[in-house]
């Protein structure tokens, strides 16, 4: 039988928190026998805002160790560093000639990032980069021909520019790429526990995550200082915080926990400690084996050197050949 292939990435921004992995990494992980996945570490696109070059290079690293720690078996599935695939970068060129202007303005990520630049955050520079990132992410899907690309829907926009892209190509040079298409799985949204009403992500703070790779002290405290309400009266709506927490119950896999709290949320005798409690619980149960996991990795650098150099390899080969065949379209030379 012959599998669909699944491409999707994540930004080595830091550390992985709870959120990208309900969100999108158990996900991940769950489809790689039914697909043949590819999932890459995206450090091209981390230049696009500011950063710095120490903490790049690091973080690159450490995110993929945290992928394989979460689940994702370089056995089954390639996972491939992005800058160490140059073609994806040559594509993106080659990309860029058959996008618009005018679309690429269009884009709501490009528009909220810099707004935030000329916010005031690092003197207002907006790079060229960061307004062809959208460019470069139609090259990473479409260079392994993915057909399915699981997103959030913060992402459907850039997904449906690549297909845009895939169809001006093939119209162009003839039927090549074929158009990627979402894929919708359930997958769980988490929020911030310090600020509910905004989705959990690092850039707000640390008290607003809670890593995947925390200690249990420490997830303790900050499901403990999670905002929730000032205590539910029987019928009311249910807080965003509140909700939160119950959503990570459930994510967690703890579905009696959920359903008799749930019932003493509806009776309005809840006890938000306890609520809290079964949350971290959940989590440190969850999560401790990926923290084990993590340490042997880190431990071994050597091996790890070599896991991301032979599932790069992998990504290359691949990659080439789909430029190859780009660059005979374009009427590119080749000898
Ligand atoms: N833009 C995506 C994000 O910020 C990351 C990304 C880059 C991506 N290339 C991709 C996601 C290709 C899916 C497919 O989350």
């Amino acid at each position: 039988m012959n599998k669909k292939r699944v491409l999707s990435c994540i930004q080595p921004t830091g550390e992985m928190h709870i959120g990208n992995y309900f969100g999108a990494v158990r996900n991940w992980a769950g489809i790689q026998d039914q697909y043949n996945c590819v999932y890459g570490v995206v450090d091209l696109h981390a230049m696009t805002m500011p950063y710095s070059s120490k903490e790049l290079r690091q973080n690159t690293l450490n995110m993929f160790i945290d992928l394989i720690a979460a689940g994702l078996d370089p056995e089954k599935s390639i996972i491939f560093i992005q800058s160490l695939v140059p073609q994806h970068t040559e594509l993106t060129w080659i990309f860029s000639c058959v996008t618009s202007y005018g679309e690429l303005s269009r884009m709501i990520q490009f528009k909220d990032k810099s707004e935030l630049l000329e916010s005031g955050v690092k003197n207002g520079f907006i790079s060229a980069g960061l307004f062809t990132y959208p460019v470069l992410q139609a090259a990473d899907i479409l260079i392994y021909k993915a057909d399915f690309v699981p997103v959030g829907k913060d992402q459907e926009q850039h997904l449906e520019l690549s297909r845009n892209i895939a169809v001006r190509f093939n119209n162009q040079f003839g039927n090549y790429f074929p158009e990627p298409r979402p894929l919708y799985t359930e997958v769980q949204k988490l929020m911030s526990l310090a600020d509910p009403e905004k989705k959990m992500s690092k850039s707000m703070g640390d008290k607003h995550y809670i890593g995947l790779f925390e200690s249990e002290e420490s997830i303790r405290k900050k499901v403990k200082s999670a905002v929730t309400d000032i205590g539910g009266k029987a019928g009311e709506e249910m807080s965003s915080g509140v909700s939160n927490l119950f959503t990570i119950i459930k994510a967690c896999g703890r579905l009696d926990d959920y359903e008799s709290l749930m019932k003493d949320y509806k009776k309005g005798i809840l006890k938000y400690k306890d609520l809290k409690e079964v949350t971290a619980d959940g989590l440190i149960e969850l999560t401790g084996p990926f923290r084990l996991k993590r340490e042997e990795l880190r431990k071994n650098g050597e091996e790890i050197k070599k896991l991301v150099i032979q599932s790069s390899d992998k990504a290359r080969d691949f990659a080439e050949k789909t430029l190859n065949d780009v660059r005979d379209l374009t009427g590119l030379i080749r000898f």
